[in-house]
Formats: structure tokens, C-alpha cells, sequence
């Protein structure tokens, strides 16, 4: 296969998940080596809801330490953060003059992060449409992500091909790039409801920095379904089903090797093992992220990784410009 140009994004609002590290961040490492990777701290998307400046702050740099320490080498894929690249505010607004208000409706996140609230704010009605703005920048092929994003990868395709219709070829059309199993791994609390960094009940979610111990005892008290036995059924059994889920992230194995394994064993041995297979999974990255913060070398890290996403967005940018009838500066003879 060819060079792919690949790149997403996750938010620095609350702790990384194991879900985000299934989801998405498993894959981040394994296509950096084959394509040409950009992988960015999406900032401008945790401001859609109110935040406090210095959990900002400190998440962000968090975020960016846990995406080194998951295996992203920053000598072959670009770790920067959105804000440090203006490009992407400047084609958020244009691609947000070419959504439709239905659309933007019809998004089961705004739906759910809008519901019960008395004032929802604009930028979360229109973060679809800087999404599609941060996709479209980079040419991108594919965009590796959870099976959540799959409705807004579907928005950024209908977005680039009107774009391309109406101004001429400009945009490739991506592809997403979601994994065969934990594409949606599940609440630890609730087999029905997406595992999630937001969530006010922390025993719902493992945090990748949670400790060995912090990981037993929620695996120990996940909820589980009536009867005993290790069977893959999301349907009619979907808790003990996101438990083997995450065990073959985490280990390397199949669902059908771990079925076998456990068979005529009960839940309770499965969890102790599980938890096991979590924390050790867990253990390398851990003590990576506490080297990386310490070391002090994000600043750089993520200052190289602006440049090289610059060079690439900035060209898309004056395309794109020029293409729906911007007037172009006019440059400037030196001398
Ligand atoms: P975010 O920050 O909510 O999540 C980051 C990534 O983690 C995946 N994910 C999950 N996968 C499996 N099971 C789960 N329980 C789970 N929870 C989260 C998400 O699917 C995602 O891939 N809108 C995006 C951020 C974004 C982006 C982009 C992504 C902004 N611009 C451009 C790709 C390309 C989001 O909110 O992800």
C-alpha cells in the first residue's frame, strides 16, 4: 500500500479512558510507521463547553504526554495541538458557512451533550464543522477513530464533497478507520452506555492513569450479566461481552481464544484475570508518561509537530481561498 496521509484528534477534557486508548490511540500507533501520521490535542473542541483555564492547561499537556507515551514516536507522526495552527479556526468558520442547520441537528453528540441544558452554547452546535474543518486541512485518507465519531466522519464527507462540487476538486474524501473490536467499548457501570472520560461516576470508566489498585476494584465491581458463562453475545449479553472486548485489546488475543479459555469458569475468575491483563497493559505507559512529564520535553515536542501541520494547512488554506473567491493579499516585493 501507499503512503495514507492519517490524522485525529482527541480532547483534553477529562481523563484519557481505556475506551479512547482502544478506540482510537491503539491505532494511532500502529499506522504511524507505514503512513504519514498527524495527531493533534484537539483544544478548540473542549471549549464548546465551559471549562476551567487551568485544567485546560494541565489536561492539555497531559494529552499530549499520554499520545508519546501510548508508542507515538514524534519522529514519524506530527503531535501538535489544534490551537497552535491558526488554519484551523480560519476553515472551522468556512466549512461552518457550509453546513445546514438540520444537519448539525440531526448529530447524536450535540444531542446528548445539549440535552436538559437551558443554554447551549453555538460552538457546540457547529464542532462537526471544525472537525470537518481539522480532517480536510491535511488531505486526509484515513481518520482512525471509536465508532462515536462515525456520524460526524459521515458529516465531513457530505461537507468536502459539496465544498468539491460547488468550487471545483479541492478536498479528498476521507475514509474513517475504526477498529474490528472495542470500536465502542461500554460503561463499566452500564453494558448499554458508551465508556466515557466525561462521566461524574469514576468506577465507570478505567482511566489510563488509574493505579493497579484503582483498576482491580473497579473491574472487580463492573457490572455483569445474569448467568456465568465467558460467551461474546453484545446483543443479550453486553457487559460480559465489553469485558472480553477489552481483555483482547489488552492481551493480543482473539475472542474466540479467550472463549475457549474460559470455559466452565465463572465471572469471577474471568475478572481476575482481566484485571491483570489491564494492568499490565497499562504499566508501560504509565511509567512513560511519568518520564515524559518529568523530562519537560512536551514544550518542544509539540512545537516541532506545529510546523510541520502548518506547512501543510496553510497550503490547503489559500487553496481553499482561493477557490470560494477570497480577494488574495497582496504580497509584498522584498527590497
Ligand atoms: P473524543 O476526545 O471524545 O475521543 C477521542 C477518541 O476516542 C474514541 N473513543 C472511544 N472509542 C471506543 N470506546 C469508547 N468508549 C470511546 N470513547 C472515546 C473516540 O471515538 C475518538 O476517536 N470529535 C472528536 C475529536 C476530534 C477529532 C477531530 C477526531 C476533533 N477533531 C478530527 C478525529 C479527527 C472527539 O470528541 O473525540
Amino acid at each position: 500500500m501507499s503512503k495514507l496521509r492519517v490524522l485525529s484528534g482527541i480532547q483534553p477534557s477529562g481523563k484519557l479512558t481505556l475506551g479512547n486508548y482502544i478506540g482510537a490511540m491503539k491505532n494511532f500507533v500502529a499506522l504511524q510507521h507505514e503512513h504519514d501520521c498527524f495527531f493533534m490535542v484537539v483544544d478548540l473542541h473542549a471549549v464548546t463547553v465551559p471549562q476551567e483555564p487551568a485544567a485546560l492547561r494541565e489536561q492539555s499537556e497531559a494529552v499530549a504526554a499520554l499520545f508519546v507515551a501510548a508508542g507515538l514516536d514524534p519522529a514519524h507522526a506530527a503531535i501538535f495541538m489544534q490551537s497552535h495552527v491558526s488554519a484551523h479556526a480560519e476553515l472551522g468558520w468556512l466549512m461552518t458557512t457550509l453546513s445546514y442547520m438540520g444537519e448539525l441537528e440531526r448529530m447524536t453528540q450535540f444531542k446528548d451533550k445539549s440535552e436538559g441544558k437551558e443554554a447551549i452554547g453555538a460552538g457546540l452546535f457547529v464542532y462537526p464543522s471544525l472537525m470537518a474543518a481539522d480532517i480536510l486541512l491535511y488531505n486526509t485518507n484515513l481518520v482512525p477513530v471509536g465508532d462515536d465519531q462515525k456520524q460526524h466522519l459521515e458529516l465531513t464527507r457530505d461537507l468536502a464533497g459539496r465544498f468539491n462540487y460547488r468550487f471545483g476538486e479541492t478536498f479528498v474524501i476521507p475514509e474513517p478507520y475504526i477498529p474490528k473490536v472495542g470500536a465502542r467499548i461500554m460503561s463499566l457501570d452500564d453494558g448499554t452506555k458508551k465508556m466515557s472520560k466525561s462521566s461524574p461516576n469514576a468506577g465507570s470508566y478505567i482511566a489510563l492513569l488509574d493505579t493497579p489498585d484503582e483498576i482491580r476494584k473497579k473491574i472487580a465491581r463492573a457490572k455483569t450479566d445474569t448467568g456465568r458463562d465467558i460467551v461474546f453475545d453484545a446483543q443479550n449479553k453486553p457487559e460480559i461481552s465489553n469485558l472480553m472486548s477489552i481483555y483482547a485489546q489488552c492481551s493480543g488475543q482473539s475472542l474466540e481464544q479467550i472463549q475457549a479459555a474460559y470455559e466452565g469458569q465463572g465471572y469471577g475468575a474471568f475478572k481476575k484475570d482481566l484485571a491483570e491483563v489491564v494492568v499490565g497493559a497499562l504499566a508501560p505507559l504509565q511509567a512513560k508518561y511519568n518520564e515524559i512529564r518529568s523530562s519537560g520535553a512536551i514544550g518542544e515536542i509539540l512545537q516541532a509537530g506545529a510546523e510541520r501541520a502548518s506547512a501543510v494547512a496553510e497550503q490547503t488554506l489559500a487553496k481553499v481561498k482561493e477557490a470560494m473567491g477570497f480577494l488574495p493579499p497582496v504580497r509584498r516585493r522584498k527590497g
